[in-house]
């Protein structure tokens, strides 16, 4: 079994979550779970990133310990990602003893190899990215852009960490390894920014500037910089369990240059640790043509999304309409959309129809298909070219069009069944007609059965559910469960599910 490493960001916890991190921990899940289905041995980490002056204020501002303050918002998120039915092995907190523990022996080995040493430090600091800035970060007209938030000007001692070093190294890396950031075209970007000089990294702030951190273990006056603290969490999780590196770290497009691309790749090397085989960078969930963001509060509430339409509606939203490594525009009515015309009506349409045929002809028993005409022959092929693409997109993350794929599929079923009409089949004593009923009712009800294998990664939930109203039981090698086949012949079929009801007030309350 070919063991696969995946990880999240993981999130600040200075504020609610909201769609843009749900966004990336169901990506990274329907990645999970689909590799399970290929029969690779997953591990699945994600977690909460809960050091730094973001997440001090934070907890300064609602008057209690910064404690207290993570101990409260991390739950938040990890209750949101268990109610998305993310499948994750393991939660790190940074805050977590074996986290901690972890970073400092990798700080004090650095430390003992000269890769760590003290000068004064002057420079700008954008605390909303807790980022170090520079020169070059500037707009044209001197003003900093507007993802940095407030900029201070910084000038304290300082410990710093050998970067530049390892520039060319790292360079070199990139040359040599061209799958190392998927989507390709961020490779370039990183290269360019790599074209200039490399700063050393600070990688510490004064106690009496910053206390919540984790102390430096060679001098107690400092804390570390929290992404030096929080890139090792993806590596002090599985320390101890053989697994790193890591096969993706999964990120989104703001954090990759330069703490994913540049920081990240260093700290292992230096440590004497390979770099993660890949980083998998998305895009941004817009609102306004803008990132939806904590810091700015124009964020979707992911919550108010699943406790209106369902956790499997939300999820199918997100993968059908972001092209992983692009951005995205939110908006209501395209969510409606996609909720009405491909989950309510076609999705939902066949399901209702295979349910409520079967039950009227056939005493809700499936019967066995017993001719292959016109109709069923084009079903037949398209299911096989459909499922031959399905594999190659996925592995190649191109979620949005496989399910896009599977639903072209379920759309071919739904014009099969007003082809051969079923409901006139049903009046006729004919024997040829009865057997074309039966033939019909058996080819729908797989063609459903397939489609939701299709895409159980995305929706788990309605996938299960569909089977057990179909009165299936799947085999847990899913390759055959995609293979075109008797396998609910003589199965009892439920009177009725309603999987996608139409909302009382659609859109209301969803900011
Ligand atoms: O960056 N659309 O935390 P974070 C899509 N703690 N993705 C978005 C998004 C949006 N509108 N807004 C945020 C951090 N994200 C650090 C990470 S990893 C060692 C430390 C993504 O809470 C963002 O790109 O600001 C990032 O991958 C994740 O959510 C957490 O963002
Ligand atoms: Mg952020």
């Amino acid at each position: 079994m070919k063991s696969f490493y995946i990880t999240t960001a993981i999130d600040y916890v200075n504020g609610q979550p909201h769609l843009g991190h749900a966004y990336e921990k169901v990506l990274t899940d329907v990645i999970a779970r689909f590799r399970r289905q290929m029969g690779d041995k997953v591990y699945f980490l994600t977690g909460s990133d809960e050091h730094g002056q973001k997440v001090q204020a934070s907890a300064r501002k609602e008057g209690i310990p910064p404690q207290q303050y993570v101990d409260k918002i991390a739950a938040q998120f990890r209750s949101l990602y268990d109610r998305l039915n993310i499948s994750y092995d393991d939660f790190i907190r940074t805050t977590e003893a074996r986290h901690k523990d972890g970073v400092r022996a990798i700080l004090q080995k650095l430390f003992d190899q000269g890769e760590i040493y003290q000068a004064e430090y002057r420079g700008f600091y954008s605390t909303r990215q807790e980022q170090f800035l520079q020169e070059k970060d500037r707009l044209p007209d001197g003003s900093w852009p507007e993802i940095f938030g407030e900029v201070t000007e910084i000038v304290e001692k300082n410990y710093f960490f050998r970067l530049r070093k390892y520039q060319d190294w790292l360079i070199d890396h990139l040359r040599t390894h061209e799958d190392f950031i998927f989507p390709r075209y961020r490779h370039k970007q990183v290269l360019e920014f790599l074209k200039e000089p490399l700063n050393d990294l600070c990688i510490s702030r004064p106690k009496e500037r910053l206390e919540w951190g984790i102390p430096l273990p060679f001098d107690e006056n400092y804390v570390t910089y929290v992404w030096f603290d929080a890139l090792l969490n993806y590596y002090t999780a599985v320390a101890d369990k053989g697994l790193w590196p890591a096969d993706f770290n999964v990120i989104g497009k703001d954090i990759l240059v330069p703490p994913h691309a540049v920081y990240w790749p260093i700290m292992l090397h230096a440590s004497g640790l390979p770099p993660p085989k890949a980083l998998l960078v998305h895009g941004w969930w817009l609102q306004s043509g803008a990132k939806m963001s904590k810091s700015t509060g124009e964020a979707v509430s992911p919550l108010a999304l699943v406790d209106q339409f369902g956790v499997d509606a939300f999820r199918y939203f997100l993968i059908r309409e972001m092209n992983v490594g692009q951005d995205s525009e939110f908006t209501v009515e395209q969510f409606m959309v996609r909720y009405n015309s491909e989950l309510a009506n076609n999705l939902g349409n066949l399901v209702n129809r295979t349910l409520n045929m079967t039950t009227r002809f056939s005493g809700g028993v499936l019967p066995a298909a017993e001719v292959v005409e016109d109709p069923e022959r084009e079903l037949h092929e398209l299911w096989t070219k459909t499922r031959d693409e399905i594999v190659p997109l996925c592995e190649g993350f191109q979620f949005h069009t496989a399910l896009e794929r599977g639903m072209a599929f379920v759309t071919a079923t739904n014009a099969y069944i007003e082809k051969r009409a079923p409901w006139k089949l049903g009046k006729s004593a004919d024997p040829k007609d009865q057997s074309l009923l039966r033939t019909s009712l058996a080819t729908m009800a797989e063609s459903l059965r397939l489609a939701v294998a299709l895409m159980q990664h995305v929706t788990p939930a309605t996938t299960a559910k569909i089977n057990e109203v179909l009165g299936y039981t799947p085999g847990n090698v899913w390759r055959d469960e995609l293979v075109w086949g008797a396998k609910l012949n003589g199965a009892k079929v439920a009177p009725a599910l309603v999987l996608f009801p139409r909302p009382e007030k659609p859109g209301a309350k969803l900011a």
